[in-house]
């Protein structure tokens, strides 16, 4: 850690008052990036209406003591379900960047996923927080790159590190058409890379396609299909979990392949817009899988009663991602904290208002869909 973190806002109880105040803190270039989306951005607005819309059907007069939110995921324990999700290049949020981010992810027991294009080295980040006794999962989010020997390096120095499952980003082989990040004419500022991908040998000149599409033929000539998850799951002893899923379908395909967890996520609207908000994905999901792999959430969660409708829904734990970005532009580790922190205590006080002493007690008979 090495800035001077300014103190909490005053006024800042919300994460959308953190939103909003990140808005004055940050510059055009980096607000761009940090809170644009795809093309008109509807899936990023649909991915919070989508979770507000859900009404709710309270119980009461149920015995409350003792309450906690503890939930097991993939073998270990958690204080609280909610995780941080990957999100490139924080240190143009805050000087401190993804250090920042993972301690006080690790002070709140929240789990951290960090991104492959994360702009410090994934060791030491892990090297912060991984002997931590009250830290959440650490896991490694992968972006797969065209070269099949840097992809096993990465893969071998985040098991090195500690990280202690992958996570394979599947909804991304290109970018969304960012129209706000053009308008802004965004750049990385000098000095923010992705540090883990130095040294990845250029892309070998591709023997000539049709020459129709420059797109199809280049980047995506190697883009990952479910051969290479099953070469990953062949070349890691890490769990595997894919995000960027929203079809039962593809959730299908992943139990078949022995995945060991899927993420709900349309990217916050990052990619393909008009996509389904991901509270409308999940329960067709987690009806199809009937249990057999655990699965996550993310996309426009920022209330601690979206958190306790995704559980009712069908997750096991959340993911939040502009949010802690905010946070963390308002007060570095700090601001982070303060976001996992104003999370976790709007879903107890959800939990309590529904009659729900543990998240097991969280069910589908609480909520109304939208008529
Ligand atoms: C992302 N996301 C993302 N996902 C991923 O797998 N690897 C990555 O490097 C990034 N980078 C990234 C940058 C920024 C600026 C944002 C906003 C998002 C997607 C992220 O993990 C998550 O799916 C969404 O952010 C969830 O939606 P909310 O919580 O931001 O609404
Ligand atoms: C993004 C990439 C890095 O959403 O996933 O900006």
């Amino acid at each position: 850690m090495n800035a001077i973190s300014p103190p909490l806002p005053p006024g800042v109880v919300t994460l959308a008052d953190h939103e909003t105040h990140a808005a004055s803190v940050l510059d055009n270039n980096a607000w761009a990036y940090f809170a644009g989306a795809a093309a008109d951005e509807t899936t990023l607005q649909h991915n919070q209406d989508a979770w507000r819309a859900l009404q709710l059907k309270p119980r009461v007069l149920r015995r409350l003591a003792g309450g906690h939110t503890r939930r097991s995921l993939l073998g270990r324990s958690l204080a609280h379900p909610i995780l941080l999700a990957p999100v490139a290049y924080q240190r143009m949020a805050h000087p401190d960047g993804e250090l920042a981010t993972a301690l006080a992810a690790s002070a709140q027991g929240a789990g951290l996923v960090l991104s492959t294009q994360a702009s410090l080295p994934l060791e030491a980040v892990a090297r912060a927080v991984r002997e931590d006794a009250d830290r959440g999962p650490l896991w490694f989010q992968l972006y797969l790159q065209h070269d099949r020997g840097f992809n096993l390096e990465l893969i071998r120095r985040a098991e090195a590190a500690g990280y202690e499952a992958l996570v394979l980003t599947v909804d991304a082989p290109c970018h969304g058409a960012r129209d706000r990040e053009r308008r802004a004419r965004f750049r990385l500022p000098p000095g923010i890379a992705a540090v883990n991908l130095a040294g990845l040998p250029p892309r070998p000149a591709q023997a000539p396609g049709p020459g129709q599409s420059a797109l199809f033929d280049t980047l995506l000539a190697d883009a990952p299909t479910w051969d290479d998850v099953a070469w990953l799951q062949a070349n890691t002893r890490l769990p595997v979990l894919l995000k960027g899923i929203l079809h039962p379908d593809d959730a299908l395909e992943a139990a078949r392949l022995r995945l060991d967890g899927l993420i709900v996520s349309n990217h916050g609207g990052r990619t393909l817009d008009t996509a389904l908000p991901t509270a409308a994905a999940l329960p067709a999901i987690a009806e199809a899988l009937e249990g057999r792999l655990p699965l996550l959430v993310d996309g426009g969660i920022r209330r601690g009663t979206d958190v306790l409708k995704a559980l009712a829904l069908g997750a096991s734990a959340v993911l939040v991602g502009r949010p802690y970005i905010f946070g963390l532009a308002n007060a570095g580790a700090l601001g982070v904290a303060h976001v996992i922190r104003l999370l976790r205590d709007e879903l107890e006080i959800a939990m309590a208002l529904c009659g729900c002493r543990t998240l097991d007690d969280i069910g589908p008979e609480l909520l109304i869909a939208p008529g």
